[in-house]
């Protein structure tokens, strides 16, 4: 895993705290989280998020005021993690169909440095997500990231499932808005028909760490930040 560059340029409407301490940290805890979780027998199927992504989110829930997380794709971690860091009050709750001995390990990290702070729930979330209960419509999330399964009919699920757990309001983030890549398309089409269904109103688009006015290829990374409405 090559972490070595530097997130130049990580710009966002939505916050402007960037710090160079920050980097260093976050970069650190994934290289530490990554030696706890590795696994060469059975190596990982997805891609995970790169430096500039984790601090994105990071940021993104610091400056939405975040404390009730809820993310779809925990993989090894790194979005939890980035979350976690967001505060000393965020709590995370993921969703992660896979059972893998790299998930238990990433687990077993968060769980020992941020004990009582990270729920993770087992299955696939087409079934796990509409099956979560909530007390009650305030203390749903106030942040939701979706980057679980990437075919169409998850990512739709996911977008749609999810809005029953969030706080009126709630910001939504959507993976891999990338439809040059194949893994994009799913998550890109349910994207825009949410915008179109007016189940989400766009605040910001981000392609290799830069706010843009839409998404565009070519771009490696590429997410769209929303509100619930
Ligand atoms: C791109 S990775 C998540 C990366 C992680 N969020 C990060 O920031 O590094 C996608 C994850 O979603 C999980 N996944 C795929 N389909 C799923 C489903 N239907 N339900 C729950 N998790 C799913 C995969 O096992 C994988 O770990």
């Amino acid at each position: 895993m090559d972490m070595s560059m530097p997130p130049a340029g990580l710009k966002s409407a939505l916050f402007s705290d960037l710090g160079v301490s920050d980097q260093s940290r976050i970069q650190s805890l994934m290289e530490d989280i990554f030696r706890h979780a590795e696994d060469r027998v059975n190596p990982l199927d997805d891609r995970v998020s790169c430096l500039s992504q984790a601090l994105y989110l990071m940021y993104l829930a610091r400056a939405r005021k975040a404390s009730s997380i809820a993310e779809i794709g925990f993989s090894i971690g790194y979005s939890s993690i980035a979350f976690l860091e967001s505060s000393p009050q965020a709590k995370v709750t993921s969703f992660e169909i896979h059972t893998e001995t790299s998930v238990k390990s990433a687990k077993e990290f968060i769980d020992s440095r941020y004990p009582d702070r990270h729920q993770l729930i087992y299955g696939d979330s087409t079934q796990t997500v509409p099956a979560f209960q909530i007390p009650g419509p305030m203390d749903g999330f106030d942040l939701i990231f979706i980057d679980g399964g990437h075919e169409y009919s998850c990512a739709k699920a996911d977008i749609t499932n999810a809005r029953r757990l969030a706080k009126p309001g709630a910001t939504l983030v959507v993976d891999s808005l990338t439809p040059w890549f194949k893994w994009g398309i799913g998550p890109t089409t349910a994207w825009e028909e949410a915008v179109r269904d007016e189940i989400v109103t766009p605040l910001e688009y981000v392609s290799d760490a830069l706010a843009v006015s839409r998404i565009q290829g070519p771009a490696e990374r590429a997410w769209a930040v929303g509100q619930y409405r």
